[in-house]
């Protein structure tokens, strides 16, 4: 680990950081230049085609730095990254009216733990110097797969900051430049073609994470559904002229916490699993990320559903309760939240089997829908709306004609107990009171905190215990947003509610409901209408339960930080804007002010790397551990260690850390990347005095795998102590796969 000492850290730290604005500006004038080459070409394309719509598709790398940075998800200060299982990345779709290609929608999936308003700023800001008004608030949606093992740092408000010790401009950067990139694939593919729609179920891949509080909603509403977290896969698919599949969106509501929160390897958990498995399945032979078929896995009604589908039990050894249930109504075991961990499919071998199977349940259910011949035709106007809205203090009329009203943000007791996902997160609420914290940026911070709620915000949020008056807090800049937009995306009959927040089960049933009977009440759309929830989007407004879940306060309602009408509010001011939907609707809807740039204010603890030197008498990319002699076979794993150096020096983004190479007539042949799901990377600092670092690489030798001789091949960048990196390389021994 990496931590400054305090005292310089709050040294550092006591001044606004103008650098990442100068920084993100450069960025997009290098970015410009680089689009002059490659000039977009919608123009030429224009109605000329046959098909009702222009679609394009892209991919791109958004992994942050693998090392010593802090994991976003999980909130949990010991979960820094020591290396890479999978990279994480940005989908970008783009849909245009054929006939009117400036009416148009941008729907970016990324393999982060959920959109951000300053991520989104920075690109929606990037797409105007590039593209003037083709990509626009309104028909642009930045939507995080919720993933729990990418990198973290990234998000503007300071509450998701606490664990990764504040702002990581390199993570927010990698997101920036990947997902301009995938956007940039996408603008520059688009060409005539047609959508699809279609549905199935999918059992056994998600599961209730709190079903005491899912009871407290009323017989009659439960008495409509047989489970108690939603099992449609959505699929959205894409066709060129030819009738070919060129990508698709699917759509299912489950947690990205496959892998648990003692995993270190960066990774996009189940849904990027799923992506990967899809893209290699229609080109097995790309390596990751260099396909052109795009799959995007979207998040849905997610809030309450978790992956670890055999329940949650107590780990506690030498307890009489080690091994049983944990406690319906807490999730306790022996009134402790700590020991009860939730369990994958694949509990019994790992948590990354378990992802596996997760990732594989969706891409197996989204093929049966893709290739079933029952797909609807997807036809009707693109349109998009978006406001921003001010849910701090938002007054409306409820359906029954009361009148209600949210709160500025706050988070119950419950949030600091976590989830049976993920337990006791934020553990640094508890170091609030200590000289002896762990963490640096909370005591850099704590200061801050407001004193207590007042009479009306403890009305306001009633009956939530306030633990964090966090609406409150803007020193030393915003801990929640105030702020969120609320948006919806339309392509024909398929509308996408874009959630700034992580909606419950029941929650989302009830949204989706209200939005479609709207849409065919105001005549937008006769009764194919077919309305998705995807989310967690834009802004991170944490989460949305139904009142009555709320009332029951288990970490989703104490961590639904407008209050008991949050899911009123958003039914509200969504159907409020439905008429802007309409076919040949124009017109700008009232809107409340942008949310406040923050990410200028932002306070970063992470240093910089300081020297990387190999051992003496080695030299980068050594080998100090070679691969095992004799012949290998399907299942069983190499491992190699070389002399490494920080991969914090460079990203590689759209590139690797590792390779697996066959030898061939023509040389060397690349066969695996750092992501494909059988290979691992890690790196280790064995002495932070000395800078010596080693790095494993593994591979676990897949059925199928062609006999041959092989090698692993180790990509590294160094840092001298004058500052400069230079690349080096490292080969391991050839070894045999009979
Ligand atoms: C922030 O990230 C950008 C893009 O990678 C980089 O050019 C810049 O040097 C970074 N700034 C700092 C202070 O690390
Ligand atoms: C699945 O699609 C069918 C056909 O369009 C539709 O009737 C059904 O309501 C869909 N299921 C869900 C849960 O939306
Ligand atoms: C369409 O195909 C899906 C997936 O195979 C299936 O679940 C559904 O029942 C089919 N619908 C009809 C109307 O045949
Ligand atoms: C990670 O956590 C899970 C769940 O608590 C546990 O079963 C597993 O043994 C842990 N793995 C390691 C390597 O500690
Ligand atoms: C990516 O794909 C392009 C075109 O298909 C190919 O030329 C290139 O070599 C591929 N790159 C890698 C790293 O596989
Ligand atoms: C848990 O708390 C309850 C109520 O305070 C108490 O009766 C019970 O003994 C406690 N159980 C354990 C194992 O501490
Ligand atoms: C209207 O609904 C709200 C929320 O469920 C409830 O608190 C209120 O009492 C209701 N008002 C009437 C007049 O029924
Ligand atoms: C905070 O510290 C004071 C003084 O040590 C102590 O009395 C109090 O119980 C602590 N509060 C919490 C919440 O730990
Ligand atoms: C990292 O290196 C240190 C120093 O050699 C060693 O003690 C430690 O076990 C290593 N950690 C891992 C995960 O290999």
């Amino acid at each position: 680990m990496y931590l400054p000492s305090f005292s310089t850290a709050l040294a550092d730290s006591a001044f606004p950081f103008n650098w990442i604005h100068d920084t993100m500006r450069l960025f997009v004038v290098y970015l410009a230049a680089f689009f002059t080459v490659s000039p977009p070409t919608i123009e030429a394309q224009g109605s000329s085609s046959s098909g009702e719509y222009l679609v394009g598709l892209g991919i791109g790398d958004v992994t942050g730095p693998v090392v010593e940075t802090n994991m976003m998800g999980y909130a949990s200060l010991p979960q820094t990254d020591t290396g890479l299982h999978m990279r994480q990345r940005s989908r970008a779709f783009i849909v245009a009216d054929a006939s009117n290609p400036s009416e148009r929608v941008l729907f970016i999936n990324s393999d982060i733990c959920m959109g951000d308003t300053g991520i989104r700023r920075t690109i929606l800001s990037s797409l105007q110097s590039l593209y003037g008004d083709l990509y626009t608030p309104a028909n642009t949606a930045l939507v995080g797969t919720h993933a729990h093992s990418g990198v973290g740092g990234y998000l503007e408000n300071l509450l998701p900051q606490v664990t990764s010790l504040g702002y990581v401009n390199a993570t927010a950067a990698a997101i920036v430049s990947g997902t301009l990139k995938a956007i940039a694939d996408a603008h520059n593919s688009l060409a005539p073609g047609n959508l699809k729609l279609g549905n199935t179920t999918l059992l056994n891949a998600n599961r209730n994470r709190s079903p005491s509080a899912y009871l407290a909603n009323p017989k009659w509403e439960r008495a409509m559904y047989e489970e108690n977290q939603d099992t449609t896969v959505t699929v959205l698919g894409f066709e060129n002229m030819d009738g070919d599949a060129t990508g698709l969106l699917s759509f299912f509501p489950v947690h990205g916490t496959s892998l648990y929160e003692n995993n270190t390897l960066v990774s996009g958990d189940n849904k990027g699993m799923a992506a990967w498995m899809y893209e290699s399945y229609i080109e097995p032979s790309s390596m990751p990320g260099n396909n052109s078929f795009v799959a995007g896995f979207i998040q849905s009604n997610v809030g309450d559903t978790t992956p670890n589908t055999l329940g949650a039990y107590c780990e506690s050894p030498g307890k009489p309760w080690d091994g049983q249930p944990c406690e319906f109504e807490h999730s306790t075991c022996g009134n402790r939240t700590e020991d009860c961990h939730g369990r994958g499919p694949g509990f019994r071998i790992s948590d990354f089997e378990s992802n596996r199977i997760i990732g594989q349940a969706q891409f197996e259910a989204t093929r049966t829908v893709m290739e079933d011949s029952n797909m609807t035709a997807v036809s009707g106007s693109v349109k998009s709306v978006h406001v921003y809205l001010d849910m701090t203090t938002y007054t409306f009329t409820l359906p029954n004609g009361t009148l209600a009203k949210t709160c500025p943000a706050a988070l119950g007791y419950s949030f600091a107990g976590g989830t049976t996902d993920g337990p006791g997160a934020f553990d640094f609420v508890q170091g609030d009171n200590s000289s002896q914290s762990q963490n640096p940026f909370w005591e850099v911070v704590k200061r801050f905190v407001t004193p207590a709620p007042s009479e009306e915000q403890i009305a306001c949020h009633y009956p939530k215990p306030i633990l964090l008056n966090s609406g409150y807090n803007h020193q030393p800049y915003d801990w929640s947003p105030g702020t969120v937009d609320v948006q919806m995306l339309r392509v024909g009959q398929f509308v996408i509610l874009v959630m700034p927040g992580e909606l419950t089960t029941m929650a989302g049933r009830r949204m989706r409901d209200a939005l479609r009977a709207k849409l065919i009440a105001d005549g937008v759309l006769d009764n194919r209408a077919y309305v998705v929830i995807a989310g967690p989007a834009n802004t991170y407004g944490h989460y949305v339960t139904t009142r009555e879940e709320y009332s029951v306060q288990r970490y989703e309602g104490a961590s639904t930080i407008f209050g008991p009408a949050t899911l009123e509010a958003y039914i509200n001011k969504y159907s409020e804007l439905v008429p802007y939907l309409a076919k040949g609707a124009t017109g700008m809807p009232s809107s409340n002010a942008a949310p406040p740039e923050q990410t200028s204010k932002a306070i970063s603890l992470q240093t910089s790397v300081v020297v990387d030197n190999p051992p003496i008498f080695k030299h980068f990319g050594d080998v100090l551990v070679d691969v095992e002699s004799g012949v290998y076979h399907a299942g069983d794993t190499v491992a190699v260690r070389f002399v490494g150096a920080n991969p914090r020096n460079n990203l590689r983004l759209e590139q690797t850390f590792l390779t697996v190479d066959r030898q061939t007539d023509g040389g060397w042949m690349v066969v695996r990347t750092d992501s494909h799901p059988s290979t691992t990377y890690q790196w280790n600092r064995t002495s932070k005095a000395l800078g010596t670092s080693t790095v494993d690489i593994r591979w676990t030798i897949e059925d199928g795998t062609p006999a041959g001789t092989y090698r692993i091949t180790y990509y590294g960048d160094s840092k001298s102590l004058l500052g400069s990196i230079s690349a080096f390389t490292g080969d391991s021994s050839t070894f045999t796969v009979g």
